[in-house]
């Protein structure tokens, strides 16, 4: 099998070269830059990648490929940093350039065989580096140039080492991909057959590898990753894998039941549900304050979610083993270099249990993106509506009850969000929107019912466009569905007699309203 090993020396963009790398139908795994020369040849790669780095080259501490790596006899590829290095351990000279170079720049192609054949000369690509090559390694070749970059590809003479300065991976380079391609087929003769099919396989055995013959657990949310890894999980493990599913009482209109006929009678996963929608509304009973309200249900999921482990291993045994769905935006997020943020919501998610539960972490979605995930997840089985479900925070509909979470206020915007999902759906744009969803109002106003006044609730209809969560536009829905939002909601909702749009982007207003 084809295999490309990424050496990653802590780019931004490593992850999104693996991503190219497979969407090119290639396998491929990233490795830290330290990984020896012993078991680089011992993962037999059909080529090797060096990814870009924050760091300098002629800084002391500098990560630097291990010894060895050129002596290998495989076709490698360095990326921005990663030319850096094949250029200062072949005897050329980098400094660090006058001014960062960071933006869009007009790549001139000089020798179009090999790593640059069938692209077009000038062409755009990106750049994003503080250092430069300064100088050559004897004979080296330049392949392409910038007006700021004269060595901006460049090749050894006689093996099959090449390098770019720019970041082929990212979209601002728009033929980047074929220049990646180049590099897999032309250069390594990668056959590129690989699919998600064989990730699902892989990814069973490195479980299987992992847990032994221990057992496992994995927290159901309901939502696309969460399932995803207990579908993965339970391929791997079978009947050593038992999912919990918490009901918190504040989970959409027969989502309980969905997810479990789903994971459980669909794809047959062990399912302890648990019912704990008293306890939660009990904790939360004249709590008003969003951050209060957070903490809470985290802390009582996390209560719960122990517990139940704890009766589960007095039956069947110990259980070692968390399965997670930690995606790879949760990972760079996490060990982002910005230092941490200030807190605007505690997130809370079922995915992520804290370290004092003492299990230990399986994570096999870590390497994908979200669109990657869903492949997956078609691939294991799982229903369409299942992975294109829209994103649930995990709070719940808490959240969306503005003040004092209560029963009556969650049945009423569970009817009302229920209306909302239908009408969306219908309107064919429930996988366009990233979110739409009801939100009820801690006030009352006037209407007229009848010949009656009315002194009754106010639903929000929240609809939003994104990519990715961090910033959002309200959605111009077409007047006649929030025509019919209104007039279902207060029509077959008992004690709403007003609906109303919110009309406020991300930022500087939240998706959610708490
Ligand atoms: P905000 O409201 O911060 O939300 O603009 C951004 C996205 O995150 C979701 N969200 C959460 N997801 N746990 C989650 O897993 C949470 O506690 C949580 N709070 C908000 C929100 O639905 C939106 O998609």
């Amino acid at each position: 099998m084809d295999r490309i090993l990424i050496l990653d020396f802590g780019g931004q963009y490593t992850q999104l070269i693996a991503r190219r790398v497979r969407e090119l139908r290639v396998y491929c795994e990233i490795h830290p830059y330290r990984l020896a020369a012993e078991a680089i040849r011992a993962y037999d790669p059909t080529g090797i990648i060096l990814s870009g780095s924050p760091a300098s080259v002629y800084q002391p501490d500098a990560p630097i490929s291990t010894a060895g790596l050129w002596d290998l006899g495989r076709p490698v590829l360095g990326i921005c940093y990663g030319l850096c290095i094949m250029a200062q351990q072949h005897g050329g000279a980098v400094s660090r350039a006058a001014r960062r170079e960071y933006g869009r720049a007009e790549l001139t192609v000089d020798d179009g065989a090999d790593l640059l054949a069938g692209l077009d000369s000038p062409q755009t690509v990106w750049m994003s580096h503080g250092d430069k090559l300064d100088a050559l390694p004897p004979d080296f070749r330049v392949l392409a140039h910038t007006d700021n970059a004269p060595y901006a590809a460049i090749r050894h003479p006689t093996r099959s080492f090449f390098a770019v300065q720019f970041h082929p991976e990212v979209a601002h380079t728009p033929q980047g991909k074929a220049i990646l391609a180049n590099f897999l087929f032309r250069v390594c003769g990668c056959r590129g057959d690989w699919e998600m099919g064989a990730f699902v396989r892989e990814a069973v055995e490195r479980i299987r590898a992992r847990v032994g013959d221990g057992r496992a657990l994995c927290a159901l949310s309901g939502g696309v990753d969460s399932s995803v890894t207990a579908a993965l999980m339970h391929r791997a493990l079978g009947d050593r894998l038992t999912c919990v599913f918490v009901d918190n009482g504040l989970l959409r209109k027969g989502e309980a039941e969905r997810v479990q006929a789903m994971l459980g009678a669909h794809l047959g996963v062990k399912i302890l549900a648990v019912d704990a929608s008293k306890r939660f509304l009990d904790r939360l009973a004249g709590v008003t304050d969003p951050e209060e309200k957070r903490k809470i249900i985290g802390a009582e999921f996390i209560a719960v979610f122990h517990e139940a482990a704890a009766r589960l291993a007095n039956r069947v045994g110990p259980i070692e083993f968390l399965g997670q769905g930690t995606l790879y935006p949760d990972v760079i997020e996490s060990v982002s270099v910005k230092g941490p943020s200030v807190t605007i919501k505690t997130h809370h998610n079922v995915g992520g249990l804290p370290a004092e539960l003492r299990f230990t972490l399986v994570e096999p979605l870590r390497e994908l993106f979200k669109d990657e995930v869903r492949q997956v997840g078609r691939e294991l089985g799982i229903p369409e509506p299942v992975l294109t479900r829209q994103p649930f925070p995990g709070p719940g509909l808490a959240v969306r009850i503005l003040g004092e979470v209560t029963a009556r206020g969650l049945d009423l915007l569970r009817e009302a969000d229920a209306i909302v999902e239908e009408e969306v759906r219908a309107a064919g744009l429930y996988e366009v929107l990233w979110q739409s969803f009801a939100v009820l109002l801690p006030v009352r106003t006037v209407g007229v019912m009848g010949d009656e006044r009315t002194y009754e609730h106010v639903i929000a209809i929240r609809a939003v466009t994104s990519l990715d969560g961090m910033t959002a536009d309200w959605a111009r829905l077409p007047a006649d569905l929030l025509a019919r939002l209104s007039n279902r909601i207060i029509n077959e909702v008992k004690g709403v007699n007003r609906v109303v749009y919110d009309i406020s982007s991300k930022p500087p207003s939240t998706i959610e309203w708490e």
